[in-house]
């Protein structure tokens, strides 16, 4: 079963109005089970408002968006997906452990299921020893981490994520990425992953789906079949040729295989 599909998916904000967008135009996309996929286009392409319809927190226009077989709306009742965006949006005056409880809490779970569950996601993205701390004790990398973690918490079988390492040094964004693909390897999670870093998008993805400006439309779909996901990974020439293949799609220039 597909983890996302989207079908002839159109949003057109302030239909009728003069001031209307038609933000994304006849998109469709499958998004495999354990798939890792990441949107990359030009600002105002409507990327965050295809992961925003994904997760049914806006309704599409035309078209369907089903996730592992259910209505987004379903699936959003059954939090079948776990959100990350840019700003980390953690709650200031939870500490960093029930911030993470916090949608294990909406699951009903025991007091001592949440913070068993929550401290082993913590464990997992490295924050076990800030449990305690509140979020504006933490540096912006580590907030973004606690974000990854309470997404994460309910083993969502579906992840959304939209440029959640915009805001990180180089450094620390390269380590956040392979965390990140260790956690997704280890639960099996499916990923939709929004970014402007062409070199991001190649490294952590099976594919790479590229978007051209508004009206948004998917116009190229760069599969990456990097043997590792490590330093070695970095310097392949598989991952070379996928960086130049999604920049000359970014660009326009019609494509040839990555392959
Ligand atoms: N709530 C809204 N009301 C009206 N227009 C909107 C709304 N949300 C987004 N848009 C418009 O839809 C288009 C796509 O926006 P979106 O935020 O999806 O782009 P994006 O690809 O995520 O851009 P960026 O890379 O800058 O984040 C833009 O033209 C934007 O102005
Ligand atoms: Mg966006």
């Amino acid at each position: 079963m597909s983890a996302v599909l989207v079908s002839s998916l159109t949003k057109i904000f302030n239909q009728g109005r003069t001031d209307e967008v038609v933000a994304l135009s006849d998109v469709d996309l499958e998004i495999k089970s354990g798939e890792f996929v990441s949107l990359i286009g030009p600002s105002g392409c409507g990327k965050s408002t295809l992961l925003r319809l994904i997760a049914d927190l806006i309704a599409p226009s035309t078209g369907t968006v089903t996730v592992a077989g259910k209505s987004a709306d379903a699936a959003r009742r059954e939090q079948a997906y776990g959100i990350a965006f840019q700003q980390a949006g953690l709650f200031e005056w939870r500490t960093v452990l029930k911030n993470v409880e916090l949608p294990l809490e909406l699951r009903g779970l025991s007091k001592a299921e949440r913070k068993a569950k929550a401290s082993e996601m913590l464990e997992l993205v490295g924050l076990a020893e800030f449990a305690g701390h509140y979020p504006a004790q933490l540096s912006g990398g580590m907030q973004q981490r606690v974000a990854i973690a309470r997404a994460l918490a309910v083993r969502p079988p579906l992840l959304l994520m939209d440029e959640p390492f915009g805001a990180l040094d180089e450094m620390t964004r390269e380590r956040l990425q392979s965390e990140l693909l260790g956690i997704c390897a280890q639960t099996g999670t499916s990923t939709v992953f929004v970014t402007h870093s062409i070199s991001e998008a190649v490294f952590l993805s099976d594919r790479v789906v590229v978007m051209s400006a508004r009206p948004g439309r998917i116009t190229a779909s760069i599969p990456v079949t990097l043997d590792s996901r490590d330093e070695a990974a970095r310097q392949s020439p598989h991952y070379f040729e996928c960086v130049t293949a999604v920049r000359q799609a970014l660009r326009g220039t019609p494509l040839t295989s990555a392959s």
